[in-house]
């Protein structure tokens, strides 16, 4: 494990096992909708493309890039823009995948912005979902995991950009970023 980490929360085995159900299920749901899968960057990248290999239906895939956090551990309250998605979404079935949903802040803004821009429907999917935080009203259609408040990194997931390529989820040791 490394070292700035207080234990490990999910391994390697834990994430490959639940992300796989997950997918099998959203895949079911989707069998015959052709959705787009955006993926939300950069956390959500190992988890989606684990994701996305389990689904055996036809399916688009989009990127974006959004911020709500600086670059520290406390949320800034402002949604950016750093990367559009490259396609229209207009009549089409989305599906938003991303790592983690704290305050709610983000997911409720993308899915408030893509139905505004003309989207069939709008599904959540997270990998985990802090509970206990939520401040907008807003809960993902699919989750892996619930969590406490607690900063985790890893699978994606980053800190100051560290941490993201670390098999596993595990919790930071809060003298990483308390000083
Ligand atoms: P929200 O907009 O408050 O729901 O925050 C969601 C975003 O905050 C996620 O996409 C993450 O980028 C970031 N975030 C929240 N909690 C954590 C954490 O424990 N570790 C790493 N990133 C986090
Ligand atoms: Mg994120």
């Amino acid at each position: 494990m490394h070292q700035d980490c207080e234990r490990i929360l999910f391994s390697e085995e834990q994430l490959r096992s639940r992300v796989k159900e997950v997918a099998m299920t959203v895949n079911a749901r989707y069998a015959d909708k052709n959705p787009i899968f955006v993926c939300i960057l950069k956390g959500s990248i190992i988890f989606y493309s684990d994701f996305v290999r389990h689904l055996d239906i036809p399916v688009k895939l989009d990127f974006m890039a959004v911020s709500s956090y600086g670059d520290g551990a406390v949320s800034s309250g402002k949604l950016r823009i750093r990367k559009d998605l490259d396609g229209d979404i207009s009549g089409r079935d989305v599906v938003i995948v991303e790592d983690i949903i704290d305050s709610g802040f983000t997911l409720a803004n993308l899915k408030a912005l893509f139905l505004e821009r003309g989207a069939n429907s709008v599904c959540i999917v997270t990998l985990l979902n802090k509970i206990g935080r939520r401040e907008y009203d807003i809960r993902p259609d699919y989750n892996c995991f619930d969590i406490e408040n607690e900063f985790v990194v890893g699978y994606g997931l980053d800190y100051n950009e560290r941490y993201r390529n670390l098999p596993y989820i595990g919790i930071l040791k809060r003298s990483v970023y308390e000083q």
